[in-house]
């Protein structure tokens, strides 16, 4: 209303709405694609109802502007939020998180508008969907009306089932508020539109090659690097660190010298992987496509702020090998869309039944998809009738996410490279593939030069190097104690105090997987590591793990004086088991020697987390 349709204010999402004649706005909180992914698909099934929905990212939004949403008639918010690390919002949606958190209806008054949460959290971590909920909780004490009940995603079980549940219910609610007839229609909607480019009109430096954002940034490589422009660092090590078995476990060096990177122990390193050639040739002959045709990929609408779903012009290739998710396990809406592309009808029902919301469905696909893992490439194999066009493919695949490692090393050691230790990932499905992991199999085939960025982090040693530490890290779990190790050294050799530096870490088999074990006995020899605890799981009959070395009774008498002398604890690894059971264990410790009730040694343990003096650096 009012504005025409392309004079509008570009940073005012309530103006072009209205230019736009939009009436659904959906927010995503997006860390590594999926929040973002929910939203879009949110945004086109709209049109099912008849409804005109728009995405957008809140950190390009002015978000105060959402109390104007009431002034828009039958409008609605909806917000796809995940939460990441320790509870906290993406960083996207930072800015509007800590405007909300603050506000009160003086300064946001919300009246009037409508809205609606999906969270996206996973139970393995404490802050299970922290943001979803105080965002839902926060918007209605502004006066807003939540029209459908807070969706809770479950990345650790089924994500995408746990949406679809949810919208299944939010869309007949949201066309009850909008005044709309909740009969959806069969309608499917192409966000991108093809273009393909005649060989030879393209210039081949003007394809990209696997980019984030600029053209030729990896080619010609120029500072300040982050997250859109990464660093080209040569791997200068890449060696293995377990002495037998048939696992592996990689020690890595990649060189940062003339990039200008800085870090600090604790952070991560970010790298962006690529898929491996063959699986990508294999879906080449399966789409039968010439995987080097230049094609572009431009969105239908001219006003998203997002032109193309990856860097385009660019080829098949290049967006199989660099730009797509081709092993990760398909959505249900890529199934359903899958459907259409095939004339056998056995096929095209199972992919229907898979992609529809019907207790049948479900436990179909958690089956035949999420228990055989299998990924786009073997379900086009086992279902080889099916054909689609290579270009939708392209639209419909998840964007290929950099993968975080802990940094083993300290800047004080090596201000020029950063250290990764790496479990390689490596199975056999149900079906008989062999897997490898994206990255860490990229790692295994030596690469000279990977693309990085660092990115910080609140894992942080304390400020003095006299205050005492707890380490827990079993496996890779120890990559940042590395670096906490090195740096603890090096002010010991500077002739500074040191505090008492206590480590826990573990392996199954001390001969086998004992990871730094050399290192770990030096610095221990030299009083860097003041109390060194392994635990060898698989060294005798009954498991051994660092929980049960935390709780024998020197060890524990030791953790609760160090707690109360101001010491610092953390934990790093596994998030789904160990994580919780040494959190266990610590409340364990607390309640015995501080003669504490089970809810009392819990909120110590919280203060102590509040003052930055626990803390957690886990993944699932
Ligand atoms: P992917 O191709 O991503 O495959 C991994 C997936 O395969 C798993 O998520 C799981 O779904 C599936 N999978 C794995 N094994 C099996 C199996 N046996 N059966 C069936 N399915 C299976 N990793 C480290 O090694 N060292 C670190 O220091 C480290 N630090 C991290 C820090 C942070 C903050 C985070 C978030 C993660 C960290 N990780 C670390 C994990 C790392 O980022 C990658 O997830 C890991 O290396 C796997 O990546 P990939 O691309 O090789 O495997
Ligand atoms: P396991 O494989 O013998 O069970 C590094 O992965 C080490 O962590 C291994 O010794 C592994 O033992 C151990 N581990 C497995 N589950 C654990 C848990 N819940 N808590 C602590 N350590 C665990």
């Amino acid at each position: 209303k009012g504005a025409a349709a392309d004079d509008y204010d570009e940073s005012s999402f309530i103006s072009k709405m209205q230019a736009k004649n939009r009436n659904i706005v959906v927010f995503y909180g997006s860390q590594t694609g999926t929040a973002e992914d929910f939203a879009t698909r949110l945004s086109k099934e709209a049109l099912r109802y008849g409804l005109r929905a728009m995405s957008c990212d809140p950190e390009e939004c002015d978000m105060k502007e959402l109390a104007h949403l009431a002034d828009i008639p039958n409008s609605l918010a909806i917000f796809c939020l995940a939460t990441y690390g320790e509870g906290d919002p993406t960083d996207n949606l930072q800015e509007f998180f800590t405007m909300l958190k603050d506000c009160d209806r003086n300064e946001l008054d919300l009246t009037g508008v409508n809205y609606c949460v999906f969270g996206l959290g996973n139970k393995t971590y404490e802050h299970y969907n922290a943001i979803g909920q105080l965002v839902d909780k926060k918007l209605e004490e502004l006066g807003a009306k939540r029209i459908y009940e807070l969706g809770l995603g479950d990345d650790d079980a089924n994500i995408e089932e746990d949406f679809n549940n949810w919208k299944e219910g939010m869309w007949p609610a949201a066309c009850q508020q909008l005044g709309v007839s909740a009969e959806a229609q069969d309608i499917k909607y192409r966000q991108y539109q093809l273009v393909n480019h005649e060989p030879g009109s393209v210039p081949p430096e003007k394809l990209y090659k696997g980019e984030i954002s600029r053209l030729g940034s990896l080619q010609r490589q120029r500072p300040p690097f982050d997250a859109k422009n990464p660093y080209m660092a040569a791997v200068t090590e890449n060696r293995e660190l377990h002495t037998g078995g048939d696992r592996s476990c990689l020690h890595l060096e990649l060189d940062i010298g003339d990039s200008r990177i800085r870090y600090e122990s604790g952070d991560h390193v970010a790298v962006y992987p690529v898929n491996r050639s063959e699986l990508v040739d294999k879906l080449g002959e399966l789409l039968q496509c010439d995987l080097d045709q230049p094609f572009s990929l431009n969105n239908v609408d001219d006003d998203s702020t997002k032109k193309h779903p990856f860097p385009c012009p660019t080829t098949y290739r290049i967006a199989f090998l660099h730009y797509l998710d081709i092993t990760a396990n398909p959505k249900t809406n890529l199934l359903n869309e899958l459907s259409d592309y095939t004339d056998n009808e056995e096929h095209k029902q199972m992919l229907k039944k898979m992609g529809s919301n019907t207790e049948e469905g479900k436990a179909l696909y958690h089956d035949w998809i999420i228990s055989a893992r299998r990924h786009i490439v073997a379900v086009l194999e086992d279902l080889d009738s099916v054909k689609p066009p290579p270009d939708h493919l392209c639209e419909l695949l998840p964007r290929l996410q950099a993968r975080y490692y802990s940094i083993a090393s300290s800047p004080k050691l090596h201000p020029k490279s950063v250290h990764v230790c790496a479990a390689v990932v490596r199975y056999t499905t149900s079906t008989n593939r062999l897997v490898l992991g994206v990255a860490t199999g990229e790692f295994a085939d030596k690469p000279a030069q990977l693309p990085v960025y660092v990115r910080r982090s609140q894992f942080r040693l304390p400020y003095k190097h006299q205050t005492p530490v707890i380490m827990v890290g079993p496996g890779t779990g120890f990559a940042p104690f590395r670096g906490f190790l090195q740096e603890r050294e090096w002010a010991k050799d500077q002739g500074k105090p040191v505090g008492k530096t206590i480590l826990y870490t573990g392996c199954r088999n001390r001969d086998i997987d004992y990871i730094y074990s050399q290192e770990l006995e030096a610095w221990k020899d030299k009083g860097v590591i003041t109390n060194l605890q392994v635990a060898f799981s698989r060294d005798q009959g009954e498991k051994v793990y660092v929980q049960h070395l935390m709780r024998r009774d020197e060890n524990s008498r030791e953790i609760w004086e160090v707690l109360e002398l101001g010491g610092h604890f953390y934990v790093c690894g596994d998030a789904k088991h160990m994580a919780r059971d040494v959190m266990a264990a610590l409340e364990e410790i607390v309640e015995k020697h501080g003669s504490k009730s089970r809810q009392e040694a819990q909120d110590y343990i919280k203060k102590l987390s509040n003052k930055g003096r626990y803390s957690a650096d886990v993944w699932s």
